[in-house]
This record gives C-alpha cells, sequence and structure tokens, in this order.
C-alpha cells in the first residue's frame, strides 16, 4: 500500500516511523516531510497550508491512503476534498475540526452535551470583554478563538491584564485574525494530561494517555511554546480514570457530533485539567498532538496501519491497539530565542551517538539535510525519545541521548517527566 502523510514535524516523523514498520506499508511519501524523515520515506514538495498544491500532489503520487499531521490542513477541509474524490484519508472532516478550530464552538458544544469544562464567556468586543469580567474571579485565562499554534492563550493574574491582553488579541496584534473574537475561561488548577482516542464516528478506543510540558523553561517558566517534552506512563491514567473518560468526554463528544450530523473520525485529542472537582476539558485537537505522538507511538506495538483503516472503514474496537506497559519520555531541542525570534540553519552534530543509546529514537521536528549533514530548520528542532521498563530509566536515557546532540544556541527543558518522578 502506499501511504503520504502530510506535515514536516516530530508527530509526522514518529507516524512515518512506526507506519514503516508495517508490513502492509509498501512505498512512504511524506510531503513536505524534514531532514530526518527522509530516512524513513520519500519527501516530496508540497505547501502544507495549501489545499491546492496538496491536491496536485496527491493526484501526482496517487497514494492509497493519505494521514494529516496538523490542524491547519483538516480546518481547510483536506478530508471533505479528498472523499469528494474518492481518495482515503485519515481524520475528521472541516465541519467536525471546529472542535479544535474554534474555542467558541468547542464550548458552547460542551456545554450542550454537559462535557466537563470550565467556565467561559465568548466575546467579540471589548464592552462585551468588560461585562463578562465581572462574573470572573482572578487569575483568568483569555483565548483567542481561532487557530493559534499555541500562542493564543494567555493566564491573566489580573482583570486590568486581562483586559488588556482583550485588547491586544480584538485588534489583531496578536494572533491576527484568530484573536478577533476570544473566549474567556475560568482558570483551573491541577495536571494536565493529553488523552486520546480513535474515532471511527461512532466507536472510541482510547490511547494511552500523555503529559506534555508547554512552558519554555524547567519549572513550568516562561511562555507557552509547541510542547517540550511528554512522557506517557502505563500509571498515567489507570484504567478506571480511562474509562471514566471515554465515558464522559470523548463518547460524548464523538454522539453530540452524530446528533448534529456529524461523522468524527479520526484522533480526538482531550486536553484536559485534572482538577479538584474532576476532570476537565481545556481544549480538543482534531489530530494527534505533537510531543505527545512521539512517546505514544513508541509504546505502541501493534499495527498503527490496522488502526488507521478501522477509523477509515468504521470498524473501531479496543483491540486495535496493543501497548507496551514500558515507559517513555520524549525531550524536545529547541533553537536558542524559540518560542520568540530564532536562526535557523546552524549544524546539527551527534545523533547517530544519540540514536546509540539503548531504546532510544530521535524524531527531527525542524530539520534540514544537506548531503550527510543535518541542520537546523525551526523551533522545534529534535525529539529525542526513549523507552524503558521504568519511567526513571527512559529519563536517564532521554538525557544521556540529548547530552550527545549539539548545535549553536540549543535549548532543553531538564525536568521533563521530573514531577512524576518525584511522586511515585
Ligand atoms: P489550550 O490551547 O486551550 O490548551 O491552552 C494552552 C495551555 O494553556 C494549556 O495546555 C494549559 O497549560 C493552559 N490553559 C489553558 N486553559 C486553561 C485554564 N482554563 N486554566 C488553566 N490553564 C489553562
Ligand atoms: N502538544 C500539544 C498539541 O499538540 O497541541
Amino acid at each position: 500500500m502506499k501511504v503520504l502523510v502530510i506535515g514536516s514535524g516530530g508527530r509526522e516523523h514518529a507516524l512515518v516511523w512506526k507506519l514503516s514498520q508495517s508490513p502492509r506499508v509498501s512505498k512512504l511519501y511524506c510531503a513536505p516531510g524534514n531532514g530526518g524523515i527522509g530516512n524513513e520515506a520519500e519527501c516530496l514538495p508540497a505547501d502544507q497550508k495549501s489545499l491546492d498544491s496538496l491536491l496536485v500532489l496527491a493526484h501526482q503520487v496517487q497514494p492509497d491512503l493519505t494521514v494529516v499531521g496538523p490542524e491547519l490542513p483538516l480546518q481547510l477541509g483536506i478530508v471533505d476534498e479528498f472523499q469528494r474524490r474518492g481518495w482515503r484519508i485519515f481524520g475528521p472532516t472541516k465541519a467536525a475540526a471546529q472542535l479544535e478550530s474554534s474555542k467558541s464552538f468547542a464550548k458552547e458544544f460542551m456545554q450542550r452535551y454537559r462535557i466537563p469544562t470550565g467556565h467561559y464567556a465568548i466575546c467579540d468586543s471589548l464592552d462585551e470583554v468588560m461585562e463578562a469580567l465581572s462574573r470572573f474571579s482572578t487569575p483568568v485565562v483569555v483565548k483567542a478563538d481561532g487557530l493559534a499554534a499555541g500562542k493564543g492563550v494567555a493566564i491573566c493574574q489580573t482583570k486590568d491584564e486581562a483586559v488588556l491582553t482583550a485588547t491586544d488579541m480584538l485588534a489583531g496584534k496578536m494572533v491576527g485574525l484568530a484573536g478577533s473574537r476570544v473566549v474567556l475561561e475560568e482558570y483551573l488548577e491541577g495536571d494536565e494530561i493529553s488523552f486520546l482516542v480513535l474515532s471511527d464516528g461512532e466507536r472510541v478506543a482510547p490511547l494511552v494517555a500523555a503529559q506534555d510540558h508547554k512552558r519554555i523553561g524547567d519549572g513550568d517558566s516562561g511562555p507557552n511554546t509547541g510542547g517540550m517534552g511528554a512522557y506517557s506512563t502505563a500509571s498515567l491514567v489507570d484504567e478506571q480514570m480511562q474509562n471514566w473518560l471515554v465515558q464522559h468526554i470523548a463518547r460524548p463528544v464523538v454522539e453530540g457530533m452524530k446528533a448534529e450530523d456529524v461523522d468524527y473520525k479520526g484522533i480526538l485529542y482531550c486536553g484536559l485539567m485534572v482538577t479538584a472537582r474532576g476532570p476537565m476539558v481545556l481544549e480538543f485537537n482534531c489530530r494527534f498532538g505533537d510531543p505527545e505522538t512521539q512517546p505514544i507511538l513508541m509504546r505502541l506495538e501493534s499495527d498503527l496501519l490496522d488502526a488507521i483503516e478501522a477509523s477509515i472503514d468504521g470498524h473501531v474496537s479496543d483491540g486495535d491497539f496493543r501497548w507496551s506497559k514500558d515507559a517513555s519520555v520524549c525531550v524536545v531541542m529547541s533553537s536558542g530565542g524559540y518560542p520568540g525570534v530564532f536562526e535557523i540553519g546552524k549544524k546539527i552534530t551527534g545523533i547517530e551517538d544519540a540514536e546509540s543509546v539503548e531504546g532510544v529514537k530521535v524524531f527531527h521536528s525542524g530539520t534540514s539535510r544537506i548531503g550527510d549533514a543535518y541542520y537546523t530548520a525551526g523551533g522545534r528542532v529534535l525529539g529525542v525519545t526513549a523507552s524503558a521498563a521504568e519511567l526513571s530509566s527512559a529519563v536517564k536515557r532521554a538525557y544521556e541521548a540529548v547530552s550527545k546532540i549539539r548545535f549553536e544556541g540549543a535549548h532543553y527543558r531538564k525536568d521533563i517527566a521530573a514531577r512524576a518522578l518525584k511522586k511515585s
């Protein structure tokens, strides 16, 4: 089977790596891919922000199956366009993807189906923000309604700060048009968990859970990023909790969508805060997470292609996944300056040495390759991922591998999974 993966990050490298292990995959393409993905798939140039570009490419390549990594093509309706042409593609339609592409849509949807989430207000003007703020205590969270690559959320300590933030967002100064509507949200405290399920529009099957580390600095300091590291263990979400999350969150989403004539097919990523009042939804994503996918897929023992096909063909069951009990962890190495301004084109050394550490795989996020050499090409550069029977050993392996990699300005967090290790 010829499979095309769309995207260019660490998540897509992990998807390609796992799909390359499937005996039924005869040829793998990735568009546009990156320096490291080229080792496992043929990378093809395409503009992932343009449906036309992706349609032209798919027409040329004629894949038997297309797997979409990032949210933007889903929001643009790539699944609808492929389905109209009779091409097989994995992921939700444009209507279903609104759960991620509009926070106000997601909030109102959760309210309709009584899915646990924080109190909120949807505001289209500063007057509405001022009026709504009287109903919130501080800190209060201000979110841009649209897609903002992790940069559309501000936790404001005072109401004055919330007003200033909302003013900038509404004026398009922070995240452009994505902020022309804002959502105010109750601040929730607790542990964050990324809980993903596979859906075929009716049934859901949970994946193993992961925990992301969103802030740039150790101890959760500094600005939010796309994600600086993640880990996955069998104990992060036990069976009882998993059943609760399926029953009260994942299944009601898919059933609610169905009640509104939308088949939610693909991955549903539930970003949760486990609070004293129970787990609450912070956000939905309609795709695999990055970097969560790297440690999650490292624990997957069964064939990813089978699971993807079960979603498309409508026969998802718990048996679609078989997981290792091992723990896994991904430490992201980023360019100095990220998530702000950073330089690219720095030579990277030591990747092979890093991969010689037992249980380690280095997923490429933002790299390019010239000859045999790799260069930085993005904010997040590499996802150094390790597995081991115990989380502590996986963490040790990952950091040993990280220590072998060098590029100018390299940054990484030193405390990925540290809180979990302290608790255990
Ligand atoms: P989101 O894109 O909505 O997931 O928000 C990005 C990050 O901001 C989350 O992963 C949380 O760390 C934080 N966050 C978002 N909403 C809230 C909230 N209501 N309370 C506390 N933290 C939040
Ligand atoms: N790691 C968070 C995300 O993929 O949105």
